[in-house]
């Protein structure tokens, strides 16, 4: 979350109007969410039992807000759901295992259209039209 807090800045900084949307499992876990708000950013908070915000996922969010393009960070499983349910192109920025850390042991690859990507070296940031799923 902290890159995507610095990027909601940047984006503020420039005169746009970013929405955030902050997925966690309990009220427990929860956290950037006023330092997110204290920027300006529309913020809205899902959390899988319901014990704050909407209760679901973060793609359970995604009606409540207008988008024409989006930035994400996660585990793969919500990167299915959120390429599945969105409506605009956007960037995944990947949490891969990783060996070498330097692109040397293709540990990390994942496939894109373009042909296997290092997430170590090529990415973490991949556009959502070039990754197969
Ligand atoms: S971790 Fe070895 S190539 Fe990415």
């Amino acid at each position: 979350m902290p890159p995507l807090y610095n990027l909601c800045k940047t984006l503020i900084s420039q005169g746009k109007n970013p929405s955030v949307i902050l997925g966690f499992n309990t009220a427990d876990e929860v956290f950037y969410e006023e330092e997110f708000k204290a920027l300006g950013a529309d913020v809205f908070v899902t959390t899988v039992d319901g014990s704050h915000g909407i209760k679901g996922f973060v793609t359970d969010a995604f009606g409540k807000v207008d988008y024409t393009y989006f930035y994400t960070c996660g585990p793969m499983p919500m990167f299915r759901a959120v390429n599945a349910a969105a409506k605009t192109s956007g960037q995944f920025s990947f949490e891969e295992r990783m060996g070498c850390g330097f692109g040397a042991c293709m540990g990390c690859t994942h496939k894109t259209k373009n042909g296997y990507k290092r997430i170590c070296k090529d990415g973490p940031v991949l556009e959502k039209e070039e990754i197969i799923w």
